[in-house]
Order: structure tokens, then sequence, then C-alpha cells
């Protein structure tokens, strides 16, 4: 067939014969579990109250689940909370800063949508650490007297933090991970985290609506013992009386949930802990990212965007594509979309132009591999057009 030849590599621009079976590469909303069909999710709390025996029994059987599969400690609280992960995040930026001087982390678009809520909308004077798109700001530089917020996995720039151990045990400060895209996907050391966050939607497959609030015993306390001094709407308010609502965390949500959400989240906690519960599910997400590298160290036109691989995502895998510019990446993911051989890999709208390829646990492997050669029919088609 015809090729093209970019750099060393010489690519076929046949169209390739098999196609990845499940698509869905997007990085949120992620592909649904293998198996996922609309039909297999318990009915039985839909058209009933969330506060009836039902409702908070599949509401608390979810947040067990959740608790288990993440192995969180008794000192934890788990909690659903309305506004997927901004909302979980933003509740506890709006119930727990102002308390003392706050670092902000931002390598990305999310982390850099936390600064400008602290900055712009708080009116706090953060100290900003950031770094470019495809690195981290120095971590050792962390002033642990502060609160520190940041992301575990910037899912727009596929680069996560290496691990926990920059995070001080001693710290005065508290400790806020936006955790969305890193949730099931790593091994959390929740004794260094004193609020995660994150959303369904993302590794577990499940659907966008709610937040999960992570609670820590020194978030709690400072819940407790401060009042900020700004307003707080009823969808952020956490406490009454200066006492914790207890109830939240049990599964008495502050307002409606969508009792379809959570049973398709339960759906997806419950294929989690049959594959081996979160180990299982970082095993998925490792071979995923590993299948993908391969893809990447076989093409000179494709590299990571993250090239330190201690800090490359295991899950919002960002790669860049040789010569592309946001048009070149539109087409690429235009072709694949038409084809059906790949859905949604554009890399986010503020990322420099590549696509991302999400890996997380509910992708499957094949899948991963059968698209490396729709990726070089996409370019040089791409190039040829
Ligand atoms: C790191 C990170 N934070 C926050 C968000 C926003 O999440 P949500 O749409 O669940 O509020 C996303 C969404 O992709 C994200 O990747």
């Amino acid at each position: 067939m015809t090729d093209t030849t970019a750099a060393d590599a010489t690519i076929a621009s046949a169209k390739p014969a098999a196609k990845p079976a499940r698509p869905f590469f997007s990085s949120g909303p992620c592909a649904k579990p293998p198996g996922w069909d609309a039909a297999k999710l318990a009915s039985d709390s839909l058209g009933r109250s969330h506060r009836s025996k039902i409702g908070k029994a599949r509401l608390a059987y979810c947040i067990d689940l959740m608790r288990e599969m993440l192995n969180l400690p008794d000192t934890h609280r788990i909690g659903i909370v309305p506004g997927s992960d901004t909302g979980a995040f933003e509740m506890a930026m709006w119930t727990m800063l102002g308390a003392r001087d706050v670092t902000t982390l931002a390598w990305e678009s999310f982390g850099e949508g936390w600064v400008t809520d602290a900055v712009k909308q708080l009116k706090l004077e953060p100290t900003v650490l950031r770094a470019d798109y495809g690195q981290l700001p120095d971590l050792d530089t962390v002033d642990w007297s502060n609160d520190v917020l940041f992301t575990w996995n910037g899912t727009t720039s596929g680069v996560r933090v290496p691990d926990g151990e920059w995070i001080a045990d001693d710290r005065e400060g508290l400790c806020f991970a936006d955790a969305t895209s890193a949730v099931f996907a790593y091994d959390l050391p929740w004794d260094k985290i004193d609020v995660a966050t994150f959303s369904w939607q993302k590794v577990l497959g499940g659907e966008g609506a709610h937040g999960v609030l992570i609670l820590g015993p020194r978030a709690v306390e400072r819940l407790e013992s401060y009042t900020p001094a700004w307003p707080l709407p009823k969808v952020f308010r956490l406490t009454k009386g200066g006492k914790l609502t207890e109830g939240v965390f049990k599964g008495e949500t502050i307002n409606t949930p969508s009792m379809l959400a959570v049973e398709d989240a339960i759906f997806a906690l419950e294929w989690g802990k049959s594959i081996g519960g979160l180990h299982g599910m970082i095993a998925r997400s490792d071979a995923n990212a590993h299948a993908l590298d391969k893809i990447v160290a076989d093409r000179d036109w494709l590299g990571h965007l993250a090239v330190d691989s201690g800090i490359r995502s295991k899950t919002s895998v960002c790669l860049t594509v040789e010569g592309a510019d946001t048009d070149f990446i539109k087409k690429m993911a235009g072709l694949l979309e038409k084809e059906g051989a790949a859905l949604d890999i554009a890399g986010y709208r503020d990322a420099p132009p590549g696509l991302r390829i999400w890996c997380g646990a509910t992708v499957d492997t094949a899948d991963i591999q059968a698209l490396g050669p729709w990726l070089d029919w996409a370019y040089a088609t791409a190039k040829a057009g």
C-alpha cells in the first residue's frame, strides 16, 4: 500500500482489518466496565425516595463498597456529595480554606482551576507552584505548614505525582488531593491525605453526577473548629452546630442524588471486586499503559507529553504527534471516530495539541493493542489529505 515516511518510520496507510471491540478511550466519562449493560443495573431503588429504607441501604452499600475497594482505613470518612469531582473539591476548599496559608500546585488545566478558585473567588493569596504541560513543579519545595492543594493525576497533561513520599508526615497544613483520575488506578497512601475527591465516571466507568469526598481526621477537626469568613451554600455545608454531619458519610446525602447513577456505580464496584479489587483494577490499568507504551516506543512520530516515566499517568496518557497542530489532531481523531476505531482521543482543549488515550481499568488491553495500526492509518491519512 501507499506509505508515508515520517522520521525513520514507514507508516502503512492501509486500513487495518481489526478494530478495537470497544473503542471507548475517552478520559471522562470513560469506558463502562466490560460486560456492562443498562439492563443489568439493579432498579428497585429507582422511583423511590433516597431516604426510604432501600434508598438509604443502596447509598450505604455503595459507600461500603468504595471503602472496601479502596482499602480505606477507619480513620477516613467517605461520602457521596453533589456536583461531581468539582463539587466535592470546591466543597472542601470552601469549608476548610482560610484557616492558614495556602499553597496550590498546578501543572495542567484542572489544577489551574483550583488556583483560580483560591485567588479569584476565595480571595486568598496562595503560593502557586506551577509547571508546564508534561512536567511537575519541584515537590520538595512545598511548605507543609500551609494547606496544600494538588491533582494526584493531572488528566489533561498525563502527569501525576510519583507517590506520597513528598507529603510530610508531620504536616501542620492539610493535604487536599483532587484524585479523580487516580483513585482505583494507584494505591494511594491514605495516611498522607487529609482530603481526597473523585467522581465515578473515571476509573470506575460510572456515570457523571456525584462527587465522592474522603476526609481524614485532621480535615474533620478543621471542619469542627473553623468557620470560614465567606457564606456557604447549602450544598457545601458539612457541619451543623459545630459538629460534622455524620449522616453524609452514611448515605444521608445533602440533597437528592441520582439513584440510577448510584446503581451504576454499584455495578462498577461489584465488577471491580470480581476482578480482584483494587489490585485487579490497578493491574488492568498498568497493562493498558504498558501496551500503549509499546505502541509509542515502536513509532518515531509518537511520543509521551510526560517524558519522565516516573511521573507519567497510567490512566490519562497524553501523546505528542510529530508536526501536529490542533487541526491535524482534529483530523486524526475525526477519521478514527468515523471508522468507529477510537472515540474521543483528541487531547484536552487547553493542552498542547496531541492525543489522549484513557488506560484506566475499564478499557481492555486488547483494544489498546488494536489501536496501534489505526493510529498509523489515521496519521498517514491525515498527512496525505
Ligand atoms: C483532575 C480533574 N479534576 C477535576 C475534574 C472535573 O471533574 P468533574 O467533571 O467530575 O467535576 C476533572 C475532569 O476530567 C479532572 O480530570
